[in-house]
């Protein structure tokens, strides 16, 4: 196959891309998303501060065009993010309690209802373990809400859309033996145990040289595949250049076609010129548009999964 999206298909895989909807006028842009991708995260158009900029007062207009061009297109949408401590509108940032707890709960159940039907995976929590040898929660707002915030969000999200898959998704979870990594794995087999209602794990994958891919990351897709989860790839960038950066972005595509239920990749952002990291060339195009040595290795390696 000559794309990478047909590329992945060959095995049932889909190969996503992030989207930002300012870009959708763009005509290289729309383009390469059309040709080469099958599957799309709205980058930051469907956050909370995006989607509910007024408490009860929803703002679905720039995200329907991501979701819509997306679905006009025939492509699967992956929702991000219901519950994040980022992004969240200025109304929500200083709340706390019950009445916190409850407008989280709230904005899942207007957001996953308004999209159900539509939507592959949503991302329900994003972030929520901490950095460092901890292994434990990160403080946020939403966090002292009390510890079981994350399950009362994925009760939720499955009442309001129960054929959406539902993913927690965090990064620098990719190195099995990282406190965050065994944090997250520790929580995903709780809530399997106790029927928490969980499909799937995101791995950000945001790799650079003091977060280089590390070498068990196949380990810790099957880890957690194991568990009776659904992983991806879902927001991969990797510094760097040239035939070291291709090898990276080979073994990653490499790890997740050697996991079954490593349902698929997704890339954040098309160009290089497109990427949220302000200097860099972490991404599978260049500025121009034109193919890198990366993205040929990418597709080399889904050729051959
Ligand atoms: O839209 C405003 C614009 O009106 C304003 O003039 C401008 C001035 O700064 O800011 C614009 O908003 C920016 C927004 O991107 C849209 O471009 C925000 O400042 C900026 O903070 C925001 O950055 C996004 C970041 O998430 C925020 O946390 C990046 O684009 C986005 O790529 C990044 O994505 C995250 C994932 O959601 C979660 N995982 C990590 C990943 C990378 O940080």
């Amino acid at each position: 196959a000559d794309t990478l999206a047909a590329a992945a298909q060959q095995s049932g895989r889909y190969f996503g891309t992030a989207v930002a909807a300012n870009k959708l006028g763009d005509g290289t842009y729309v383009n390469i998303l059309n040709r080469e991708f099958d599957m799309v995260t709205a980058e930051n158009e469907m956050k909370m501060d995006a989607l509910e900029p007024n408490q009860n007062q929803f703002s679905y207009g720039t995200a329907d065009r991501i979701v819509n061009q997306a679905i006009g297109q025939g492509k699967r949408v992956r929702g991000h993010a219901l519950a994040w401590h980022m992004q969240q509108p200025g109304w929500m940032q200083n709340m706390g309690g019950t009445q916190l707890r409850n407008a989280m709960l709230n904005h899942i159940t207007q957001v996953a209802t308004y999209y159900r039907g539509k939507i592959y995976a949503w991302d329900v929590v994003n972030e929520a373990f901490a950095d460092g040898n901890s292994g434990g929660r990160r403080d946020s707002n939403l966090q002292r809400t009390g510890n079981d915030w994350i399950e009362a969000a994925f009760r939720a999200a499955r009442s309001a859309d129960p054929n959406a898959k539902l993913c927690y998704n965090d990064y620098n979870t990719d190195n099995w033996s990282h406190a965050k990594t065994q944090g997250v794995y520790n929580m995903v087999r709780d809530f399997k145990s106790r029927g928490v209602p969980i499909d799937c794990v995101g791995f950000q994958a945001h790799f650079n040289s003091g977060n280089p891919v590390p070498s068990n990351y196949h380990t810790t897709l099957q880890n957690f595949a194991d568990l009776g989860v659904d992983v991806q790839i879902t927001e991969l960038d990797i510094e760097g250049s040239g035939s070291s950066q291709a090898q990276q972005f080979q073994g990653v595509t490499q790890a997740c076609l050697a996991v079954a239920r490593c349902t698929g990749i997704t890339v954040w952002g098309i160009r290089d010129s497109d990427s949220w990291r302000a200097s860099g060339t972490p991404l599978l195009f260049d500025g121009s548009g034109n193919k890198k040595q990366a993205y040929n290795s990418v597709l080399s390696a889904l050729n051959s999964g």
